[in-house]
């Protein structure tokens, strides 16, 4: 069986370990500082697999020995904003957690993917690239499908239809600059446009946009985890079972889109080794405006991060 840790069993991380679990496709290693909270929702989603007739194993620990040898390290790892905080103090505490359970973790899997969740996304995602030395290929980071299928589901909402009718696609950098594709989006093969209103079309977009904040709000303390984990799963299986999908992902440009530099939510195919290829979609002059507009704002985090 194929071997997946997963670095941080908070909400994100356990959750993550939850839909893995189910699918059956890994064994999983659950590693958190707090150690008893590793080892309590290791053995809790253990004993729940003869429920649910899946044979993958877990551990949970706070000892990185268990994780030899993984085929993919998910890092969700990371502190909370607390009031008042700034936003760069998370940024620096955040980097410092990401940088070290990185190294960590490619010192005993040197060949592992690594696949990231803790925020800010897009900045976490180049302190690992950097972190790890690796090539940009084994270094993902999640949010193009949680904010894609986030407005899958609204649209779907919408119209009363089946989620799996709605294909939409989100792409820069998770947070409200992100850039929704609503002309490349469609509802069982017609475009958006043609079928909602400008104005609900026009609200869905903005719903999507706060989507993780209007969680938050609701949730009154941490933020969303059941989608963020479903999309975790999803981008660990395409790698283990080489699926060559095709997602938004953040991976680190090289003059893709016309950016280099930072890691950024655009369309790859995912397989074995991690990213197989980026998918450069013809943009129209807006939609190019607005990927340069979130772009600004990553950079702006990036340029935040310590020395
Ligand atoms: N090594 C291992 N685990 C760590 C470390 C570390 N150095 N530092 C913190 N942790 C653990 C915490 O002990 C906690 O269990 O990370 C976990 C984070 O879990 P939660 O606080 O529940 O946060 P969660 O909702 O899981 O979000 C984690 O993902 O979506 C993002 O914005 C979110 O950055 C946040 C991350």
């Amino acid at each position: 069986m194929a071997k997946v840790t997963i670095i941080g069993a908070g909400q994100a991380g356990a959750t993550t370990a939850h839909w893995l679990a189910e699918r059956g496709i890994a064994d999983l290693v659950l590693v958190d500082i707090r150690e008893g909270v590793a080892r309590g929702k290791a053995l809790d989603l253990m004993q729940a697999m003869p429920v649910i007739g899946s044979d993958a194993e877990l551990v949970g620990t706070g000892d990185y020995e268990e994780t030899v040898g993984s085929d993919i390290v998910v890092i969700t790892a990371g502190a909370a904003r607390k009031p008042g905080m700034q936003r760069e103090d998370l940024l620096t505490i955040n980097s410092l957690i990401v940088e070290t359970t990185v190294q960590e973790s490619l010192q005993h899997s040197p060949d592992a993917v690594l696949i990231i969740l803790t925020n800010p996304l897009d900045a976490m995602s180049l302190v690992a690239l950097r972190a790890s030395g690796l090539p940009r290929e084994r270094v993902l980071g999640q949010a193009g499908i949680l904010d894609s299928a986030r407005m899958r589901c609204f649209v779907a909402m919408e119209l009363g239809v089946s989620v799996e009718n709605v294909h939409c696609y989100v792409l820069g950098g998770h947070g409200d600059s992100m850039v929704p594709l609503v002309r490349h989006s469609n509802v069982a093969g017609v475009p958006l446009v043609d079928i909602l209103p400008t104005d609900r079309l026009e609200a869905i977009v903005e719903r999507t946009r706060k989507a993780g904040g209007e969680i938050i709000s609701l949730l009154g303390t941490g933020s969303a985890y059941y989608a963020p984990g479903a999309a975790l799963a999803q981008m660990v299986e395409a790698v283990l079972l080489d699926r060559h999908r095709i997602v938004p992902a953040s991976v680190y440009l090289q003059g893709e889109y016309g950016l280099s530099g930072i890691c950024f939510g655009v369309p790859v195919q995912l397989g074995r080794g991690g990213m197989e290829r980026i998918l450069e979609l013809d943009l129209n002059p807006e939609e190019q405006q607005a990927l340069q507009a979130s772009a600004a704002y990553v950079r702006e985090t990036i340029e935040a991060l310590p020395d």
